[in-house]
């Protein structure tokens, strides 16, 4: 069985050969899927892609026309795939659902502590030698309202750290979960989140619903020093709008691991070109941003549970025994 791995990492190829057991005839590139390098994929029995790969319209014809019938996210989301456009060409999609909810909830309050507490701020300055303090205020997470949009694995792990920081933890979710209620969150509507929290952290999946859901109208219902915390998909916060309310000092502070037009840029080392992406050079620039280039689910158990659950689903395609994780 072949199978080529688009938009491959160092790391990711040591994991996935570590773990292939010569069961799979494997083939990495580092370059991403679009419509000029779909042409690897012929000849192979099945894809294998991560987030910022675009599954368009014409790239499932073209996976058709090759002859492959599935193609395996690497990751939980799938907002880069056009579902639709792989029914019909018969393409299954499968994806990776679950693999540590912890390190992405871990990751999302490594950014919220580092942002609030300045620790880049203070890495930098105690390397120079200047060991002065003024500057680095912070606040206390203790007492503080937590707003927790989405509510699903990630959402959860997050809830329950905010809990033991002793925060107040306010969730809004299509869904309510009754175990987090009897930890003492509290289920409230958006509005209510906008309204009363210190903190907002973003855990839902990107579609039409959630597209900029954090967008002028609704930071316009924060309250005053609003820290927003994203670790969950870039569009859904209006960047442009987040701009100007750190323009503004509406916004406290901003930690992102996300970004709308992270295709274009995360995964890949840019320090010796000339960035072209305006907002997230001015996002750059704020003081009070911590950015993160899509690394929240970086951890050696996140990787080793993404890549059997990769190979598992091929497996359970090809031969129909095990646990097939189908987004379509
Ligand atoms: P999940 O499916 O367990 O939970 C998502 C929750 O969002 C569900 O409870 C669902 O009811 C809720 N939801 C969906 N649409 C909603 C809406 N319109 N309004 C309110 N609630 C809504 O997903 P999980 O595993 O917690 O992941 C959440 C997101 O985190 C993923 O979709 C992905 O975008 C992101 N993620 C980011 C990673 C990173 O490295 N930065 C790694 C893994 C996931």
């Amino acid at each position: 069985m072949k199978v080529l791995f688009f938009s491959t990492m160092a790391f990711e190829r040591e994991q996935f050969n570590k773990f292939n057991e010569n069961k799979y005839d494997i083939h990495f590139t580092d370059a991403e899927l679009n419509d000029l390098n779909i042409s690897l994929a012929e000849g192979f029995d099945a894809i294998c892609i991560f987030v910022n790969d675009k599954l368009t319209e014409s790239i499932a014809k073209k996976l058709h026309d090759y002859g492959i019938k599935i193609v395996a996210l690497r990751c939980a989301g799938f907002n880069n795939v056009n579902l639709q456009a792989c029914k019909e060409n018969g393409i299954c999609v499968v994806r990776v659902p679950e693999y540590s909810p912890y390190a992405v909830a871990e990751h999302t309050v490594a950014l919220l502590l580092g942002l609030n507490r300045k620790i880049h701020k203070a890495y930098n300055r105690v390397r120079e030698g200047n060991f002065s303090l003024n500057g680095l205020i912070g606040f206390d997470i203790h007492g503080k309202t937590v707003g927790v949009i989405g509510t699903g694995k990630i959402g959860r792990a997050f809830c329950h750290i905010m809990k033991g920081f002793g925060a107040h933890v306010n969730c809004f979710d299509l869904n309510q979960d009754e175990e987090l209620k009897k930890l003492g969150v509290n289920y409230t509507s958006l509005e209510e989140i906008w309204k009363t929290s210190d903190i907002i952290s973003l855990h839902v999946p990107l579609n039409k619903s959630t597209h900029h859901l954090i967008n002028e109208d609704t930071i316009n219902q924060m309250k005053e020093n609003v820290v927003v915390v994203n670790t969950s998909r870039g569009g859904l916060i209006d960047t442009k709008a987040l701009i100007t309310a750190l323009k503004l000092k509406k916004i406290k502070g901003a930690a992102l691991d996300v970004y709308e037009e992270e295709d274009k840029l995360f995964f890949h080392d840019l320090s010796e070109s000339v960035i072209q992406d305006d907002d997230i050079m001015r996002l750059m620039t704020f003081p009070n941003v911590l950015i993160t280039a899509h690394q929240a689910f970086l951890t050696n158990e996140a990787l080793e549970a993404i890549v059997k659950t990769t190979y598992s689903n091929i497996q359970a395609f090809f031969t129909g025994s095990g646990e097939l994780h189908k987004v379509n």
